[in-house]
């Protein structure tokens, strides 16, 4: 699977955003370790705050089928943008070293990083770890 494939599979996903309320696309496309791939939109509520995020809906469906080890998620947005803090969190908890694209919903790639770098002095499972 390359980045431009992962990409295509994320706006593939984001075509079925629910979008009613800020009109703002989003697709994902996480990438396994063992090469499958998870698509996922932004799905919003009209009582607004249970909206979730393309990345989280991705994650989500993937850790519920026994997913754990992921290489890589691609996001696309009409502007390129990042994903949000709660997404950040939520990616870091299972894969801080993952591979982020951030791509246009034309498939231009305006970014490359990582959970990490997106996430800073990330708290995460090992802060939990030897609690007795
Ligand atoms: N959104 C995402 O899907 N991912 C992000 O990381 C940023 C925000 C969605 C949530 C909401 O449906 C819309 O974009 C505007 O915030």
């Amino acid at each position: 699977m390359t980045d431009k494939e992962l990409i295509a599979a994320a706006i593939a996903a984001a075509e079925h955003a629910y979008i009613p309320y800020s009109k703002y696309r989003v697709g994902a496309a996480l990438l396994t370790a063992d090469g499958a791939v998870y698509g996922g939109c932004n799905i919003e509520c009209a009582s607004y705050s249970p909206t979730v995020c393309a990345e989280r809906t991705a994650l989500f469906k993937a850790v519920s089928e026994g997913q754990r080890h992921f290489a890589a998620i691609a996001v696309v947005t009409r502007d390129g943008g990042s994903p949000c803090g709660v997404c950040r969190q939520m990616l870091f908890e299972f894969a801080p070293r993952m591979r982020v694209l951030l791509a246009d919903l034309e498939g231009q790639h305006h970014q490359s990083t990582t959970v990490a770098e997106l996430l800073p002095h990330g708290f995460g499972p090992a802060n939990l770890e030897n609690m007795g």
